[in-house]
């Protein structure tokens, strides 16, 4: 019988290209999301679960629920045994996070502590959390490694996932035989499903680079606004390491393997190694899509750092995995999803 694995958030950007990976690496994923970031499609599920449902001939086990709904949570603990969970749940627009701080951290906090909560209670202690680079806050040092000191980053959002690393750290260290948890830092995920049938579609005005290139090269918005060239990198512009989201739910496979031989609690980046300045991100876009991809350099933007790249090779040495796609990949792929679904999931609603 194949491994059950609870996705929390599975509905949404990161959670369903790593259903898709959890279902052809032979696990069963059951899904738990509350459409805050995904789109409702036929029959009350996420589209984007509706769609891989689709495409790989299966039918996934799908709860709409919220974390902060305990009792539910409860439940769907007592209907299955689960191996193991992977946890994306959560808010994750900086700027709103700055604006509604309490509202950031009952959700994502008291979320992820009702989760831990209902895993410690039904004995499921194998956790896969979905956590950002953002907790290393300004770069002291080039490359950033795991060990570069966290806790630096100033905006709710950032915080939260920082704590919640911190209160997985800690129950890890109380439960040291139990309890084995992966914290998984991403640097910037883009890309989609080589399908073209699933990928990033943000409600409203995008705030990360690539889903904002992605609607002005299908027409959707008029020109992008680069948030300063005066910055210390190759061209002034910021500079990232961008990485295929595939690639991005692999790490995720790797990741439960490293239970099987009780691994205690480990923290890994995930990324290429490798930065490319929003500049050179326009570049691609225009190539991968054909399009002239219109931009106005604006001021900088608050919070924003010069440049964020992974140092990736603590993933490679023990996870066994790293990134294979490079940024031509990443941006094709991207114009695949951007071009057949220019509305993204609710086609036909262009915002
Ligand atoms: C942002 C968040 C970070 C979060 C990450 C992934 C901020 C300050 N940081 O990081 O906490 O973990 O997204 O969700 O919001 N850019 C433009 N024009 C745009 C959008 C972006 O020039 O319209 C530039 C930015 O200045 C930056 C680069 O593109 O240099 C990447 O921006 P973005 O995609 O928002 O990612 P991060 O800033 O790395």
């Amino acid at each position: 019988m194949a491994e059950k694995v609870l996705v929390t958030g599975g509905g949404g950007y990161v959670g369903s290209h790593c259903v898709v990976e959890l279902i052809e690496a032979g696990y069963c994923p059951v899904v738990v999301d509350n459409f805050s970031n995904a789109v409702r499609g036929e029959g009350d599920v996420p589209e984007s679960l509706r769609r891989i449902e689709n495409l790989l001939g299966i039918s996934i086990e799908f709860h709409e629920l919220d974390l902060l709904d305990r009792p539910g949570l409860e439940k769907i603990f007592k209907k299955h045994s689960f191996f193991a969970v992977m946890h994306f749940a959560g808010l994750k627009a900086v700027g709103e996070s700055v604006e509604k701080p309490l509202h950031y951290y009952r959700v994502n906090l008291t979320g992820s502590m009702n989760l831990l909560e209902v895993m410690q209670a039904h004995g499921v202690r194998n956790l896969v959390f979905s956590s950002s680079a953002t907790v290393y806050g300004d770069p002291q040092r080039l490359p950033i490694d795991e060990q570069h000191p966290v806790g630096g980053c100033t905006n709710p959002y950032g915080k939260t996932k920082y704590f919640i690393e911190e209160m997985i750290v800690d129950q890890c260290k109380a439960e040291k035989q139990d309890w084995n948890a992966v914290l998984l830092r991403y640097f910037n995920p883009i890309g989609a499903h080589s399908s073209g049938l699933i990928g990033e579609d943000p409600q409203g005005i995008p705030n990360n680079l690539l889903p904002y290139i992605a609607q002005v090269a299908v027409g959707r918005r008029k020109y992008l606004k680069v948030f300063g060239n005066d910055y210390n990198t190759l061209d002034g512009t910021g500079v990232r390491d961008y990485i295929h989201v595939v690639d991005l739910a692999k790490g995720h496979i790797a990741a439960l393997r490293m239970f099987k031989d009780n691994c205690g609690c480990k923290v890994y980046n995930l990324g290429t190694g490798t930065g490319y300045s929003v500049l050179q991100m326009v570049k691609a876009m225009e190539k991968a899509s054909g399009r002239e991809i219109s931009y106005q350099i604006a001021p900088r933007r608050e919070g924003d750092i010069a440049s964020c790249y992974a140092d990736p090779r603590l993933a490679e040495k023990e996870l066994g995995w790293k990134a294979d796609f490079g940024i031509e990949k990443m941006c094709e792929d991207l114009w695949r999803w951007q071009s057949k679904n220019p509305t993204g999931f609710n086609n036909g609603t262009a915002s």
